[in-house]
């Protein structure tokens, strides 16, 4: 009966995630999707909680992890600022990881779990272990290392090291030829050795991989550790013979997959040059530090805040085009509240959407909504890109790689090859920024020394302040 109630229970959990998946595919269905994945989330939690594989004697412990660890994910989610997000989704990741591992210990070093099997039904059991910790391991310390790189304690210069794609292979073939060992092993104590080796070696490869990642494709990665995260839950809920675990962590795995895919598509990247490490780093030039300040390459036209709202009011159409500083700012009410008033004006206000600006994927979008900008005005990169020639003015407020001719002229940049939105071609392009400072790819960007380009420096929500003020004078 209780085997019943749970298997239907996990029935309606796996169509809520596939409705909550389908509704954030639209930012308009994103918050009832959202819903969805908790309402199925909660239903899910319960019904294993409950379930017929929990003993009342275990229950207690796990109520008491559920109190523990739920109470640091609280406390984190109401901490985090809105530009930790990509870390802190990082980290989670990792967590995925290290709980396939652990728990792919557990169940080898767990006689009880093996009890009975015999032949192939044994065999198949030894590699969901083997390829669960595997990948589990990948996860984790590849996820911790974008951790890293996303919070800045680690530098986000790709680590080229020499033969690093024969060390891949070396790698490979030390986990294929110890996976045989383990399959053969007679005793968990002589499986033991075989796991660990595989284990260092899949930990070392997480490292190595990101670690040689340039950061222009780091967006990639945070996609491609999402979908290993998946597939490490889905190995999980293979050793633990648990379908929900299954199906979701392959959904998270497939869906995660997808978008990195077309993150790639999106940065005119190969996915298997870029999980292989080190792409757009060959050849091209080497990328200085992020935020690192770039060589003068010419002389940029100063604007001042008031001369920016005249370009405005006089301006019949406008484009904002968003970037990683506004979050930082949090200038995005600002930036609605320009939008409304030009629109009251009769200016045509529309938004241009790179698919990776900012530092996680929509974080550009999550922050117009939040604003309350009207969706029919955001667009993406490849439905405005077409418009800027007959554009007056656009507006680049914090963004710098995503606006980069250079992706386009000079096939040496470290960002050669990127789509970008062509902000220059629009009759006056206003950039606001801080200073002269690259951005995440550690590129200079030749667009702020172009004759019809003006720069406005400051913070972005004091600059858009005083042009508000200036455009209601
Ligand atoms: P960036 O190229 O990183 O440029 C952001 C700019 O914002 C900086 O040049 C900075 O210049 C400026 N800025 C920072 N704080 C500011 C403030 N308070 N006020 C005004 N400006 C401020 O950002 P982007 O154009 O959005 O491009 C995104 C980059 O991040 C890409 O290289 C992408 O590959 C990478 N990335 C993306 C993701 C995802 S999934 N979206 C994940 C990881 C990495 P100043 O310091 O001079 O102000």
């Amino acid at each position: 009966m209780l085997g019943n109630l749970a298997t239907v229970s996990y029935i309606g959990a796996t169509i809520l995630f596939i409705l909550c998946l389908g509704g954030l595919s639209n930012q308009e269905t994103a918050r009832r999707g959202n819903l969805y994945g908790i309402i199925g989330m909660a239903i899910a939690v319960v019904a294993t909680v409950f379930g017929p594989q929990v003993t009342s004697a275990g229950l207690p412990w796990i109520i008491g992890a559920m109190v523990l660890g739920g109470g640091i994910g609280l406390y984190a989610a109401r901490v985090v600022q809105m530009t930790q997000m990509p870390e802190l989704v990082a980290l989670m990741h990792s967590m995925v990881g290290l709980a396939a591992m652990l728990v792919g210990y557990a169940t080898f070093i767990d006689p009880a779990a093996s009890a009975g099997m015999e032949g192939a039904e044994k065999a198949i059991h030894e590699m969901e272990m083997y390829i669960g910790i595997l990948i589990g391991a990948i996860t984790f310390s590849g996820s911790v290392i974008a951790f890293g790189k996303l919070s800045g304690k680690i530098g986000g210069k790709p680590v080229l090291l020499p033969g690093r794609h024969w060390m891949n292979l070396a790698g490979l073939l030390i986990i294929i030829y110890f996976g045989r060992e383990f399959l053969h092993a007679e005793t968990i104590t002589a499986g033991m050795t075989p796991m660990i080796v595989m284990t260092i070696v899949s930990l070392l490869f997480g490292v190595h991989m990101v670690m040689a990642i340039g950061g222009a494709d780091m967006p990639v990665v945070v996609s491609m550790l999402n979908s290993y995260s998946g597939w490490a839950a889905a190995a999980t809920g293979f050793m633990l013979s648990n379908d929900l675990l299954i199906v979701t962590g392959a959904l998270v795995g497939s869906s995660g997959a997808i978008l990195s895919f077309i993150m790639c598509s999106a940065m005119n990247r190969h996915f298997i040059s870029v999980i292989a490490g080190g792409f757009g780093s060959d050849g091209g030039t080497p990328a200085p530090a992020a935020g690192g300040s770039a060589q003068p390459a010419g002389e940029v036209s100063p604007i001042l805040a008031a001369e920016t709202a005249e370009l405005l009011r006089e301006a019949k159409n406008v484009i904002i085009v968003p970037g990683y500083g506004m979050a930082v700012a949090q200038a995005q009410h600002t930036v609605n509240e320009i939008t409304q008033f030009l629109r009251g004006k009769g200016v045509n206000v529309r938004f241009g959407i790179h698919p990776v600006a900012g530092r996680m994927p929509g974080h550009m979008n999550v922050l117009l909504a939040e604003a309350r900008v009207p969706y029919d005005i955001v667009f993406e990169m490849d439905e405005l890109n077409e418009d800027f020639p007959a554009t007056d003015v656009t507006m680049i407020i914090g963004a710098n790689d995503i606006v980069n001719p250079a992706a386009q002229d000079d096939p040496t940049s470290p960002i050669a090859g990127m789509p970008v939105l062509e902000v220059w071609k629009a009759k006056t392009s206003i950039v606001m920024k801080r200073s002269m400072a690259s951005g995440y790819a550690g590129v200079d960007n030749p667009l702020f020394y172009k004759d019809n380009n003006r720069m406005l420096f400051g913070d972005a929500k004091k600059m858009l302040d005083e042009v508000l003020v200036a455009l209601k004078s």
